[in-house]
């Protein structure tokens, strides 16, 4: 019997590709750069699936076009790049890799807070410019990261591994999500479940742990960001469009707030007109998940989702599983 036909989109790690080869049939994109969706259109083309990246956008057009494939496998959490709905009515699986990357992304969001708190990037950068003169008792004073209040918006498993890394710090931890925690969670982490208005108004630091839908497009625009504090530090490492970008930029060049630490953007890979200047923000190229062992496991997990389709088992980390069990039905 002939092996699945899988497309990968872009090179994943080796881990991931290993375990596709032993059971499919497997072409990769072979550029240092995302395929044109007229170039992904053609390489899903008789292909049975699809292993994709967060930068391909796979909607129905892409699925009608290419008719043959019976699973996407999108290697990230975030699936705001496919159309489940898209998805379910052509009769397609997808899958997306939760639970690998929490901690990891975690760990980044800490210390983009951390960073942007303390200063560390205009100081690495005084340092390797030779203009550094020497010990000032003025220079470079950041913001205390230890006893501050930390406002999590969205508290999923990376808003609460943030909420665990806070405790370290001695913060007071605040959230807000459209689902409170159970209780037991609220008090085994110390956290409150606060309005998001009161928490905007409220933390020393606001960190975005929300999906990318319409109801958190722009989440954070002109009028959230008047509601923060002065010295309030915005860190996201979420999507870019639950922020409205072009007002963060007018906000932290006018003192609306004092600081942003960014790992996404609105745009990506472009970012706001005057954002680059602006020294009171610390922009990371969405390296949320991008350890060495988490990168390994996602595409792990995708393949994992793609292999099991092909043996009739249900894809671990499906996000339409009835689309699985009809076919089975
Ligand atoms: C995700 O998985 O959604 C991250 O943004 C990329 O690792």
């Amino acid at each position: 019997m002939s092996k699945p036909a899988v497309f990968v989109s872009r090179e994943i790690p080796q881990s991931g590709l290993d375990l596709l080869r032993r059971h499919c049939d497997v072409s990769v994109w072979p550029h240092d750069r995302p395929a044109t969706r007229d170039e992904l259109i053609a390489n899903c083309k008789g292909k049975d699936a699809l292993v994709c990246l967060l930068t391909d956008k796979v909607d129905a057009e892409v699925l009608a076009a290419a008719p043959s494939l019976k699973i996407v496998a999108n290697v990230a959490v975030g699936f705001d790049n496919l159309d489940v709905a898209a998805g379910t009515a052509a009769r397609v699986v997808m899958s997306n890799t939760p639970g690998v990357l929490d901690d990891t992304t975690a760990d980044l969001a800490f210390a983009l807070l951390m960073a942007t708190a303390r200063r560390l990037v205009e100081g690495d950068r005084l340092v390797r410019s030779g203009g550094w003169r020497g010990w000032g008792i003025m220079q470079l004073l950041g913001r205390d990261v230890h006893h501050a209040k930390l406002g999590i918006v969205g508290f999923g498993r990376i808003g609460r591994g943030l909420a665990r890394r806070a405790r370290g710090f001695d913060m007071s931890v605040s959230y807000h999500d459209a689902i409170r925690a159970p209780a037991d969670v609220e008090r085994e982490l110390g956290v409150t479940f606060v309005p998001f208005d009161q928490l905007l108004r409220e933390s020393d630091f606001v960190s975005l742990h929300v999906p990318l839908m319409p109801e958190t497009h722009h989440l954070i625009d002109a009028a959230a960001l008047r509601t923060m504090k002065k010295s309030a530090v915005l860190i996201n490492t979420s999507r870019g469009p639950v922020i409205d970008e072009a007002a963060l930029v007018e906000a932290l060049r006018t003192g609306v707030i004092a600081g942003a630490g960014l790992d996404v953007y609105e745009h990506e890979p472009k970012i706001a007109d005057g954002l680059a200047a602006l020294p009171n923000a610390v922009l990371l190229p969405h390296i949320g998940s991008a350890s060495i062992a988490t990168r390994n496991k996602m595409a792990e997990i995708a393949a994992e989702n793609v292999i099991a389709f092909f043996q009739g088992k249900m894809p671990p980390t499906a996000l339409n599983p009835d689309v699985f069990k009809a076919s089975r039905a």
